[in-house]
């Protein structure tokens, strides 16, 4: 078990906490079946030290180039995966960068943190086959299409690290599926590939679900505020647009393009009555979409699906 593992497994984080009272068992015996999954799960993946060093690194305004290429040059499969994700047209950079230094000067130094981040996170699930496999290439997609929907909306303003919180909004069943507390084939394929489905299972199964294990195991490896708390509150969206209206429009991003790429994974064309119902629901309404318009970038939601789920399955 890591060294931080037992002080963060000790205290669960109130507001990453969602508190809701469960009839079946006390939050209190929910808490420390939780506080078990986190110690279990930092101690089964501490994050690289090589990306934590270059997050560090990316985080000061004054970033030093130099020192940033020679840490994540430590890593070479880290750093062909960065170059080339830094290079995919859904980042829609007009010339593509050659060095870590130019992917900094035309994506900003936030972004290349966003996707050294993103990398190091799943890069630790990259064996994971079957239903994690299914997991990971789902978190993937999401980005992508968040990523998408962002900017045929012109919200990137208004988003704040959109891109990992949605590559990330599910790793807490990546987590869970390495803890091994919950049987998740049990719950059929009908529910693990629907949206706002699995967490309620889980909740009933051991008394917290992925949003909440994520989201602390995310606030352990010093992931952006942000970036937690739209992970912890991804299944909560109520509670997302009463904290904070950046925090508020990640979630309901990350839901919209959840409920888009679970369509997508399933290989389905697009038709009008999803559409309809996509825009027409309270997220859409929230993000200001409309059908003409998905409708009309449908086929870029697909094309950043498939960028982004090809170059997070690769190593
Ligand atoms: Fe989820
Ligand atoms: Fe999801």
């Amino acid at each position: 078990m890591s060294a931080v593992a037992p002080k963060l497994a000790e205290t669960i984080q109130e507001e990453l906490w969602f508190g809701d009272e469960d009839p079946m068992r006390s939050q209190l015996e929910a808490q420390s079946s939780l506080a078990a999954a986190v110690g279990s799960a930092l101690g089964l993946k501490p994050f690289p030290a090589v990306a934590s060093r270059a997050m560090q690194l990316l985080s000061d305004p004054d970033v030093d180039f130099k020192a940033v290429e020679k840490v994540v040059g430590q890593d070479p499969a880290l750093t062909t995966q960065l170059m080339r994700t830094a290079n995919a047209a859904v980042f829609a950079t007009t010339k593509s960068a050659d060095t870590i230094h130019q992917a900094v000067m035309r994506l900003g130094s936030r972004q290349v943190y966003n996707l050294v981040a993103g990398l190091a996170a799943m890069g630790m699930f990259r064996d994971l086959r079957g239903l994690g496999a299914y997991v990971r290439d789902h978190c993937a997609g999401v980005a992508g299409v968040a990523r998408a929907l962002a900017d045929s909306w012109g919200l990137q303003d208004g988003t704040r690290d959109l891109f990992l919180a949605a590559l990330l909004h599910d790793v807490g069943k990546l987590l869970s599926l390495q803890v091994g507390e919950i049987d998740y084939h049990r719950f059929g394929r009908e529910v693990i590939s629907a949206p706002d489905a699995v967490h309620v299972k889980e909740r009933e199964a051991v008394g917290y679900d992925h949003a909440v294990l994520g989201a602390h195991v995310l606030s352990g490896w010093r992931m952006p505020e942000i970036v937690v708390q739209a992970v912890a509150l991804h299944h909560q969206p109520g509670r997302a647009y009463e904290r904070d209206a950046q925090l508020g429009l990640n979630v309901t991003l990350i839901r919209l393009a959840n409920r888009i790429d679970y369509k997508l994974q399933r290989n389905e064309p697009a038709d009008d009555a999803f559409i309809a119902e996509v825009a027409q629901s309270g997220e859409g309404n929230y993000a200001g979409f409309d059908v003409t318009q998905l409708t009309a970038v449908w086929p870029q939601l697909v094309a950043a699906r498939r960028e982004v789920a090809g170059a997070f399955s690769k190593r």
